[in-house]
């Protein structure tokens, strides 16, 4: 057996350069043996990658490119394929995983001056990968067909429009239709998963095979090719494999309990990784109240905006905006010929270029957070501030590398980048003391300081690179790293540098807009209340919506109803209990009676949150000048009857405090609320069969059972996830010992 095995190995080693290959790139391949906890994000990149074929593949089997059916794919991938939603959460969550571990995989080689000869190919392969990833990804937003891909695709493509002379033509070509369509979609369909992961998995083949030709930086950007033993070998070099193949499984582990804490237990990351807004099917005549990319595009999407000023002719703010977003990556690619620092690593580098890339990754966060945010003017300067401080970190690198000497290039820079900075502060600082003077409020001081002290700290940058000393690199790879002094500093400094800021600008609202909203938390694992909702939603409210993409079937089996009761109390005759849950009513003739039409309710409280919902049901108000004759607080002007008054009876207006958009009471300057004619609701003179407590509770009942149906797995999904957590506890102990094993000798 073993003989005609070896055999067979030696006839393919003949032909086929395996063993060569292996050594080369596994176990004679020497890495540095002092590699640190950043070294992890390369080999996680790696297993993101491979996380996102595979489940892309099975997702194919299932989406339907269409834009008739893509959404309704999707929820069906979500319900009625067996284990339909891990296979989507884990691709939808490793989309978002996948640049959180590049962006730190970026960010190391930032700090060890990974990028520098003889690895400028290495950083530069990189960096295409970075590219083809962001394009990868944006097409793979579009294909869920919910709102936010729509509107999200019409934003960006609608970016090329600013090329002058060309942009419109460009646009169409793109979109291939007048408009984003079902055509775009085809196309970003087969550009998505066959045109750029191709291109994406030569360029990782390139990355790779130029590391391996150079060999691997370390966290003290010593080249270890320096000193080599009688036979070659590195002297502090371990052969990757089995040292780091171990090592990396250790690491793998522990991402994994954090990659599968999010696609278990919290997969739309409270929005971030999954967008509420998405879980309404694409609208081409309803654009969302606020449109924002997802949040790894959003540091660019923030430099695009804070690009507010126009310089005539074709060079359009929209313009200017373009080519700085581009330029903010494009920018990235020479970081090889900018860093003019004798050493490599930040380690050995002076105090200047420590602080400097700090305030580089801050700045980054802040723009990032600031670009899912709708703009005011501080937080438009906010962005302002930090594209400039951007874009000075890389233009004055030549300046801050240079420690102990000072150029007059370098001045030029600084100072014209900290003229600019402090000429947008000053110029919004009087624009909103003029719009202040009327209005009655305050300035926000702080961000305007903010800008004056980024201001003198980059023109300052000369002053402090002459003054800065670079320590002495060693000649061998130490085993310890910085003074943990330093490094708790460090993240101390970023932190503050990040989030003062941000904290300064002002937080965004509560769910319910203008209008109180009372807490609601749902218990979809009690059955008992699930049930007594179905039959309310089947009762009161099937006559106008949907449930489309959910099943009677899956409803009774999951809430523990009898398939023949559920037929016979709660199934419209005509339809099997196999049935998707659909109304007779067509959505032209529901909008001819109430001017709009009843959404599907299946997804209604992922798309708008289950609180929402809760809020609006309980916030009808008798208002005549409407033609159903009621309001409704949470939703303005709502097309709806108050479908559940002979339960609650019909509220009346009367004055009560005044709330911002935000939800908050407002105050004058004296601490006083005002009073709104409609600020509070009292029982009016139409009494209801319920009084308040009970129908509140009927109303929780009605909403739980929505919970549910938008996500009918979400039980199972979290069991499941115990039973991974207690998988990966036993996998790291055994990954951790063999780890210990392997490394025990090694000093
Ligand atoms: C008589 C028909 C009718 C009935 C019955 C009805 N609705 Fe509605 N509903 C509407 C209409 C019409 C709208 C659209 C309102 C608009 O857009 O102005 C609507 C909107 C909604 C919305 C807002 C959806 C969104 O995201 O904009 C929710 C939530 C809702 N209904 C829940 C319910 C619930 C729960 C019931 C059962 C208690 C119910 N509706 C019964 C007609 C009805």
């Amino acid at each position: 057996m073993t003989n005609w095995l070896a055999g067979l190995w030696g006839w393919i080693d003949e032909r086929l350069p395996v063993q060569r290959a292996w050594d080369t790139h596994m176990g004679k391949y020497y890495a540095p043996k002092n590699f640190n906890f950043w070294y992890f994000f390369g080999v996680l990149s790696l297993l993101v990658l491979v996380n996102q074929l595979l489940t892309g593949i099975w997702l194919t089997m299932n989406y339907v490119p269409s834009a008739e059916e893509a959404f309704a794919s999707v929820e069906y991938i979500m319900r009625d394929v067996p284990y339909g939603d891990t296979l989507r959460y884990l691709h939808s969550t490793g989309a978002s995983a996948f640049f959180i571990v590049v962006y730190l995989h970026m960010f190391r080689g930032l700090m060890y001056g990974s990028y520098r000869a003889p690895r400028e190919l290495v950083w530069i392969f990189g960096m295409f990968i970075y590219v083809a990833l962001m394009a990868e990804a944006f097409l793979g937003y579009v294909l869920p067909w919910g709102q936010m891909s729509y509107w999200g695709a019409q934003v960006i493509v609608n970016l090329f429009g600013a090329i002058p002379y060309v942009g419109e033509d460009l646009v169409q070509w793109i979109r291939g239709d007048y408009l984003i369509s079902g055509a775009t979609l085809n196309r970003f369909f087969a550009l998505h998963v066959v045109a750029i992961p191709i291109v994406l998995l030569a360029l990782v083949v390139l990355h790779i095979l130029a590391l391996h030709e150079v060999g691997s930086n370390n966290p003290d950007g010593v080249e270890i090719k320096k000193n080599k033993d009688e036979n070659g070998i590195p002297l502090d070099g371990i052969p990757f494999h089995p040292y780091y193949t171990v090592h990396d499984l250790v690491g793998i582990t522990v991402f994994l309990f954090a990659f599968c804490g999010v696609v278990f237990f919290a997969p739309e990351m409270g929005g971030m990784f999954l967008e509420h807004a998405n879980f309404e099917q694409a609208n081409g005549l309803k654009t969302p109240e606020h449109i924002a990319p997802v949040w790894y595009f959003t540091p660019f999407y923030a430099v695009l905006r804070a690009v507010t000023f126009d310089l005539g002719g074709v060079f359009t703010s929209k313009l200017l905006g373009f080519v700085a977003m581009a330029a903010a990556i494009v920018v990235l690619f020479f970081l090889p010929w900018l860093d003019k620092a004798k050493s490599k690593s930040v380690r050995y580098k002076g105090m200047l270029p420590k602080v400097m890339l700090i305030k580089f990754a801050a700045c980054f966060v802040i723009l990032g957070v600031l670009g899912l945010k709708s703009p005011t003017v501080e937080r438009t300067l906010l962005a302002q501030i930090s594209t400039l401080f951007y874009f000075a970190f890389f233009f004055s690198m030549p300046t801050w590398t240079s420690a102990g000497r000072k150029s007059f290039f370098g001045i030029v820079i600084c100072i014209a980048f900290a003229i600019w900075t402090a000429y947008v502060s000053a110029v919004t600082l009087i624009s909103s003391m003029h719009a202040a003077e009327g209005s009655g409020h305050g300035v926000n001081l702080f961000a305007y300081i903010y800008g004056f002290a980024v201001a003198a700290f980059i023109a300052a940058i000369p002053w402090l690179a002459a003054r800065d000393a670079e320590t002495p690199v060693p000649e061998r790879v130490q085993m310890k790293g910085l003074n943990p002094v330093l490094v708790w500093g460090g993240l101390i400094l970023f932190l503050a540098l990040a989030f003062v800021p941000l904290k300064a600008i002002g937080a965004e609202g509560g769910a319910c807009g203008t209008a109180a909203c009372e807490h609601f938390e749902a218990d979809v694992s009690d059955k008992e209340s699930l049930q007594r909702g179905a039959q309310v939603f089947m009762n009161f409210c099937m006559g106008c919506h949907s449930a489309n993409y959910s099943r009677y079937e899956r409803v009774a089996d999951d809430l523990g109803i009898p398939h023949q009761l559920m037929l016979d109390n709660l199934v419209f005759s005509d339809q099997k209990i196999g049935s998707l849950m659909k109304i007779s009513m067509t959505p032209e003739k529901s909008k001819q009676w109430f001017g709009a039409t009843p959404p599907d309710l299946s997804l209604v409280t992922r798309a708008r949150s289950s609180e929402w919902v809760y809020n609006f049901l309980i916030n009808f108000y008798k208002d005549d000048s409407r033609p159903t004759g009621v309001n409704n607080k949470v939703f303005a002007n709502v097309g709806m009857p108050h479908v559940l008054m002979e339960l609650q009876g019909l509220a009346e207006c009367a004055p009560g405090p005044k709330l911002d958009s935000h939800g908050k009471v407002v105050r004058d300057h004296l601490g006083d609320t005002k009073n709104a004619p409609c600020g509070s609701l009292v029982v009016g003179s139409e009494k209801g069969t319920l009084n308040d407590e009970e129908y509140k509770s009927t109303v929780y009942d009605l909403v739980n059972f929505l919970t549910y149906v938008a996500e009918p797995g979400a039980e199972k999904r979290k069991k499941t996830g115990i039973f991974v957590f207690l998988f990966l506890g036993v996998l790291l102990v055994f990954t951790w010992l063999l780890n210990r094993e392997y490394w025990k000798d090694v000093h």
